[in-house]
């Protein structure tokens, strides 16, 4: 049993868990508050965002690739991946590396096998190299998460750099590691001279033209980490007038300072506006920022030599298969790639942008509410209908609030920190 903690724990919980597969199975429960054995750390949760991914676990249950044959109907599990935590009990391992009060962004996938529960996963998770918070572990859209030692040897606790940023902040370097990771896995072979030897690049191209397509609160990160690229156009094509309204609002006062141009556009308007933003020579990257596979596949016209589109939106299983030219592929040299997910070191990365002001998370709040508004959140998420994220606070109990944006101070407020 640990034996260090900094306040009274209560005896039980409010958890939003998962209890089949469907929404009508996602309920809440009054549960027992788990104490942390001596490798396991117990952290009380700050903050928690909501995922359009929650909705995919809670369509697919144990079908879903990171359940590995989990019965959430037998073993129900509890939601919530994206959050922000503070340590309050510690197992004796861990009281060297951990220290009780201190705050950590979470990266929810675990690259590793797991420790507990092994009956629940099929084959007794023989193979298994990598499970996730908010799946297979416990998650948090609940007051508590009991922190399994895989999670803290593969460093997927991550310490908040400084005191004063937000909980909402630390919750959201989870989507904004993705975005960082994914953008650069665009890879680009470069020559200085052609007598001079090939070297590969990560990341957009400097100085080329990169493409954003989908608007909502994903496409919208891309937009911001797309910039530190430094390229010379980024290209944002998007229907919602609202989404692309915000990023002209967002951003194009700030790509203008950068020295950069920013074009907003619609599907129908896009290969005029490629054609007349690169005089026909297409895109350097194309980022995807949706699920939709005809959109994908057309991805592949809309580069130039040597273009990468990346395909970040993950499509359904029986919408898998789209066709490329190949012919582009050999003469042109095109190339598709893609992520899902991050690693510690991508959440790293997140923290230090948010903390020198390179990304402005606040600018992506369109919702915030207590643990009791978790479920209506994430039916709000399915429905979209917020233009951004919402950030649910679990100690408190509050119905959901729309917003424009949200700050460290107007959290503090709230929390009557
Ligand atoms: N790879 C990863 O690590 C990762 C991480 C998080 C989310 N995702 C995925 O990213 C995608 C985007 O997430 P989101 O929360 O922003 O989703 P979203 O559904 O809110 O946004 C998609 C946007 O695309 C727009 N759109 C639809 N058709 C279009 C078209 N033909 N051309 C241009 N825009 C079009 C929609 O109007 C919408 O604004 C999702 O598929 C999500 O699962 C991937």
């Amino acid at each position: 049993m640990a034996d260090t903690k900094i306040e009274n724990i209560p005896d039980t919980m409010l958890a939003l868990r998962l209890k089949g597969k469907g929404m009508e199975t996602v309920d809440f429960e009054e549960m027992e508050v788990p104490r942390p054995e001596s490798d396991q750390v117990l952290c009380k949760v700050e903050a928690v965002a909501a995922c359009s991914s929650d909705n995919k676990i809670i369509d697919q249950g144990a079908e879903h690739s990171l359940m590995y044959g989990w019965d959430t109907a037998k073993s129900p599990v509890t939601l919530g991946h994206e959050g922000c935590v503070r340590a309050v009990e510690v197992g004796e391992k861990w009281q060297d590396k951990i220290q009780v009060g201190a705050r950590y962004a979470v990266q929810p996938a675990v690259p590793a096998g797991p420790t507990r529960n092994l009956e629940n996963y099929r084959d007794n998770a023989a193979g298994i190299d990598k499970i996730a918070i908010g799946y297979t572990l416990p998650g948090m859209y609940a007051e508590y998460v009991l922190i399994d030692p895989e999670v803290i040897e593969t460093s997927c606790l991550l310490p908040v750099p400084y005191e004063g940023l937000a909980h909402f902040q630390g919750a959201l370097s989870e989507p904004i590691s993705c975005v960082i990771a994914a953008q650069q896995h665009n890879v680009h072979v470069v020559k200085d001279a052609p007598d001079a030897p090939r070297r590969a690049e990560l990341g957009l191209l400097e100085g080329g033209t990169a493409m954003v397509i989908g608007a909502g609160p994903m496409g919208l990160l891309h937009v911001e980490i797309a910039m530190t690229h430094k390229p010379s156009t980024i290209i944002v094509s998007e229907p919602n007038d609202k989404r692309r309204g915000r990023a002209d609002e967002f951003f194009t006062a700030r790509a203008e300072k950068a020295g950069m141009n920013l074009v907003l556009t619609v599907p129908d308007e896009l290969e005029d506006v490629i054609a007349d933003v690169t005089d026909g020579g297409g895109v350097d990257d194309c980022i995807v920022a949706l699920g939709i596979n005809p959109v994908q596949q057309k991805s592949f016209d809309y580069l130039g030599k040597g273009g990468v589109t990346n395909l970040f939106g993950g499509v359904k299983a029986d919408e898998r298969m789209i066709q490329v030219d190949a012919r582009r592929i050999h003469y042109d040299s095109i190339s598709a790639v893609g992520s899902s997910g991050s690693d510690p070191s991508d959440i790293r990365e997140a923290l230090s942008m948010i903390a020198d002001g390179q990304i402005r998370p606040g600018n992506y709040v369109a919702a915030v509410g207590g643990l009791d508004a978790a479920r209506d959140l994430i039916e709000a998420v399915r429905a979209q209908k917020f233009e951004g994220k919402g950030v649910i606070y679990p100690s408190l109990r509050k119905p959901l609030e729309e917003l424009d944006g949200w700050s460290a101070d107007q959290e503090r407020e709230l929390l009557g920190a």
